[in-house]
């Protein structure tokens, strides 16, 4: 494609005496990023034909050559043989020129009673909403993982972490569901947006509505659009669906970026509770020992890309004063760019968390004496002791054995009674983490049978997200 400034306009060269300058027209041509529109184009175009035909602006012969010819472009896009013009100064007049080229004089009609300010808000929502339906499957794919994980990894004991201290023993399991969830309610927040953005703005105009007598609830179903814009100024400004999909793709990207930085940590050799496949590693070209968690920390790294695309976007649209701007020109590549990222990311990370080996003795092995604290302040409180007392008693415990060097674990029954005379011959079995576990027995705990029922739960979310 050529970015030489073409002598005369296509569209717009009739008030024109001048060409323009070859460097504001590389500025203001956007066919290196909306090109991507071309299929969603041709679609609102075909659709638009239909409508002004109906409207009785194009007789029906003419409605058919404009249709064979838009069919034929559609054809080029797929095929990769689409040549485009010097004078191709976005997707659109490239598609509406190259139709002149194929049907000739019917295709003057085609931009009747439409503008671009309504057709590339109604290409640009088309395309979203297909994107938005495949990011549904890929998140949807990456659910899937989570569950296959916490079935095959039931049996297995890790340390569960607040502040990044040890706090509680814990099913991984219980933690590989933890991290399906948030993408559960991204899926009911796809859900909404795909709402709100499947709406017809087209028959709008530039501004103030169109003049042919469209039925626009026909287009719309045309096109598969579940309502019409009820304002044509806010038809052509509006790009909230844009910016909703943003804020989603960030928050999705916040939530992938804490799963990613929990693999990272469970690595690395001080946690050692999982490795990573071959295929997803890298290695290092100084450090021959090195293998690298690049995919997680990717992930990590361009959640902070998605939220820069949003607030892009968001100060882009803060302050426009008309129905169209062209600043709104800005709005599609950091929506393209964060569907970009996350397609990229998403199977790498559903495929990284299937192949990965866990390490079952190495996370017993990590699990500190200490680690059932809490358990041992419930063995006393069983035993009349108020709670806050029984912490305060648990706590001297925790300080001697630290002072004497000796695990708890190790702790015989005289030494738990030296510390209070509550303590009973029964004390340890407060001290067996698999028993810990199993006494976090309400709905949403972790205990064996809860994380069971949990998976069941996952499992029918998975396909009915709503
Ligand atoms: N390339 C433009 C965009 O992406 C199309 C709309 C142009 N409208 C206009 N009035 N110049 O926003």
């Amino acid at each position: 494609m050529s970015t030489d400034a073409p002598s005369s306009h296509i569209l717009w060269g009739g008030r024109f005496q001048s060409g323009p300058d070859p460097r504001f027209w590389a500025l203001n041509a956007s066919l290196p990023v909306d090109q991507r529109l071309a299929l969603h184009d041709v679609r609102g175009t075909a659709a638009w034909v239909r409508a002004i035909a109906a409207a009785g602006v194009l007789t029906p012969d003419e409605r058919d050559a404009l249709l064979a010819g838009l069919e034929r472009i559609a054809a080029e896009f797929r095929q990769g043989t689409f040549a485009f013009a010097a004078t191709d100064e976005d997707i659109h007049t490239a598609i509406e020129r190259r139709l002149k080229e194929l049907v000739g004089e019917p295709a003057l009609k085609v931009h009747t009673g439409r503008s671009r300010n309504d057709q590339v808000v109604t290409a640009f929502r088309l395309w979203l909403r297909d994107a938005v339906d495949d990011l549904d499957a890929q998140v949807r794919d990456l659910q899937a993982a989570l569950v296959q994980r916490a079935e095959a990894d039931l049996e297995v004991l890790v340390p569960g972490y607040t502040h990044l201290q040890q706090a509680q023993p814990m099913l991984l399991s219980h933690w590989w569901l933890a991290h399906f969830w948030p993408l559960h309610r991204d899926r009911q927040r796809l859900a909404q947006i795909r709402q709100r953005l499947n709406v017809l703005p087209l028959g709008s105009g530039a501004l103030a509505g169109t003049t042919v007598p469209v039925d626009r609830e026909a287009l719309a179903r045309d096109l598969g659009f579940e309502a019409i814009t009820p304002n044509s100024w806010d038809a052509v400004s509006d790009r909230d669906f844009a910016a909703e999909f943003l804020f989603w793709a960030a928050l999705l990207g916040v939530h992938l970026s804490r799963l990613a930085e929990g693999v990272i940590l469970f690595t690395s050799r001080e946690f050692g509770f999982l490795t990573l496949d071959d295929a997803f590693s890298s290695g290092s070209s100084l450090l021959p020992q090195k293998k690298n968690p690049d995919g997680f920390e990717l992930t990590r790294g361009k959640s902070g890309t998605l939220i820069g695309a949003l607030t892009g976007l968001l100060s882009t649209l803060k302050a426009l004063p008309s129905a169209y701007d062209k600043d709104l020109q800005e709005d599609k590549a950091p929506v393209f760019r964060a569907y970009d990222d996350l397609r990229a990311l998403l199977p790498v990370l559903a495929d990284s968390l299937r192949t990965l080996t866990v390490h079952p003795e190495r996370a017993a092995a990590a699990l500190a004496p200490d680690i059932l604290a809490t358990d041992l302040a419930d063995y006393l409180v069983a035993k009349g002791i108020p709670f806050r007392e029984a912490h305060h008693i648990v706590g001297q415990v925790v300080q001697r054995a630290a002072a004497q060097g000796v695990p708890l674990t190790q702790w015989s029954v005289d030494d738990f009674r030296a510390v209070h005379p509550a303590f009973d011959a029964d004390v340890h079995q407060a001290l067996d983490p698999w028993a810990a576990v199993a006494r976090r027995d309400v709905p949403g705990g972790t205990a064996p049978n809860r994380v069971r029922a949990q998976l069941e739960q996952a499992r029918a979310a998975l396909d009915n997200p709503l």
